[in-house]
């Protein structure tokens, strides 16, 4: 942004306020239109006594450019300042993930996350719909996978530490699920505010919350699980049926149909291999697949679902433990892990998203844990958001074009509430949405400067932001 040159008083009908932005009051003085003269991924704002005026090269940049301007007006008290803005993003992908699985959110309060998300222009909401404690989205033909799979009967208090016998619980049920009818409004919220909704179902692992509804879709089937009540890792994974691919094809294809980005997640993360080692119905198929390793199976979950959601013309992506198998050349991997995961994949040739749990953990304390509220542990303050350095090892130019963008992660196993939720969001979602843009990196004091400049728009919004030290 360039310094501003005056303060133009600000009309009445310019009170940008969250969720209202697309009404026809508030832009009744922007003037906006699309032209060819710009970039795909540029936009231009220019705002003067006379009026304010919004150019971009596709639908996407004039989102940018919208919610520019709304950066600019809200928490602006009576005037606004006369800028030139000419700008486009660095990475195409400017993420925000959000666990609506271990602790459900309503429509409403997912809503506000997109508010907040376009405040600071991140154009993806990745929604992680299902896992080990909570399966969150209507299937059809699988009723009981929100009947029984979306409610768990209480969960753990505190840390996992310890013996067993020692947890303690809540004795709260704790559930909830949305209609698919709700997730279409949630797309088209989005979409509205210039941010694409990309769903994941967590697959082979990460399934208790399924199980629990079917357990013909386990390795067992005689084996009744109830929805997952603690954190971890469950080695309740799926089965290898004929079933399950059924149930797998019709999840996927819903989802696709539901969701219109042109990705879906898939998960992969974290998928034990225990119960596929003591099953002899596993041990069939990796003959009938030519397999001789037990870890290769989950490859073919990976391919089938690839296959399937390429039907629906979707591609896959996939936290970076599925580049131990065999994968599509058009897969985007998600890297979570630290260590040569970058290097790894983009050696590969796959497109990359940078959500590295050393840096884009929203979930670790952001100070002290003494005087913190509990979280899972690690320490990532604003500062080593704002500072990091995402991509540590030394890539090549083609590399270095593969990786596509950066995400933040939202894991609430202990966000029980809304505003726990913003509490970890806030203020390191500011430090992560302006290196996703890509603006050119300044001091750290520089930055610091600017984001206590920019909490009155938090603010403004309501947002129950960790306040900096
Ligand atoms: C992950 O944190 N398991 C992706």
């Amino acid at each position: 942004m360039t310094d501003p040159i005056a303060l133009v008083p600000l009309p009445q009908s310019v009170i940008w306020s969250a969720g209202t932005w697309e009404t026809t009051a508030p832009w009744d003085e922007l003037s906006v239109g699309l032209t060819e003269d710009l970039p795909r991924t540029e936009y231009a704002l220019s705002i003067s006594p006379h009026g304010a005026n919004l150019t971009a090269g596709s639908e996407a940049a004039l989102a940018d450019g919208r919610n520019t301007f709304a950066q600019i007006v809200t928490g602006a008290h009576g005037s606004i300042p006369c800028v030139t803005i000419s700008d486009y993003p660095v990475h195409a992908w400017r993420g925000m993930h959000l666990d609506v699985s271990r602790h459900f959110r309503t429509v409403a309060e997912v809503e506000t996350m997109i508010d907040t998300m376009a405040l600071h222009r991140l154009n993806v909401l990745h929604l992680h719909l299902t896992d080990d404690q909570g399966w969150r989205v209507e299937i059809k033909g699988y009723p009981k996978l929100t009947e029984v799979g979306a409610w768990r009967d209480q969960t753990l208090v505190g840390h996992m530490s310890g013996q067993e016998e020692t947890w303690e619980f809540d004795g709260t049920p704790h559930g909830g699920s949305y209609t698919q009818e709700e997730l279409r409004g949630l797309v088209e919220y989005a979409r509205r505010r210039g941010i694409m909704i990309v769903p994941e179902v967590d697959l082979p692992g990460h399934m208790q919350a399924a199980l629990a509804a079917y357990p013909n879709l386990g390795n067992f089937p005689e084996q009744q699980v109830g929805v997952r009540e603690v954190w971890g890792i469950s080695d309740h994974v799926l089965g290898v049926s004929d079933e399950v691919f059924d149930f797998l094809r019709d999840v996927l294809t819903q989802v696709a149909d539901i969701f219109p980005a042109p990705y879906v997640h898939i998960g992969g993360d974290e998928c034990p291999r225990v119960e596929w080692e003591r099953s002899s119905a596993a041990r069939t198929r990796m003959n009938e697949w030519g397999l001789t390793r037990v870890s290769e199976i989950q490859g073919r979950f990976t391919q089938f679902a690839a296959d399937v959601l390429a039907e629906s013309g979707k591609r896959i992506i996939a936290w970076d433990e599925v580049l131990e198998s065999h994968l599509p050349d058009n897969t985007v991997i998600m890297n979570w892990r630290h260590g040569n995961g970058l290097k790894t994949s983009t050696a590969r040739g796959f497109q990359t998203i940078i959500a590295n749990n050393e840096h884009t953990y929203f979930d670790h304390y952001q100070a002290d844990p003494a005087h913190e509220p509990l979280a899972i542990g690690g320490l990532t303050t604003v500062k080593d958001v704002y500072t990091a350095e995402f991509s540590p090892h030394k890539l090549d130019d083609d590399q270095k074009s593969l990786l596509i963008g950066l995400q933040g992660q939202l894991w609430t196993e202990y966000m029980p509430t809304a505003e726990q939720v913003e509490y970890m969001a806030f203020p390191r979602m500011c430090a992560l949405a302006e290196r996703a843009w890509g603006s050119p990196q300044q001091s750290w004091d520089e930055f610091e400067e600017r984001l206590r400049a920019h909490l009155p728009r938090l603010d403004a919004f309501g947002v129950r932001y960790r306040p900096l030290d």
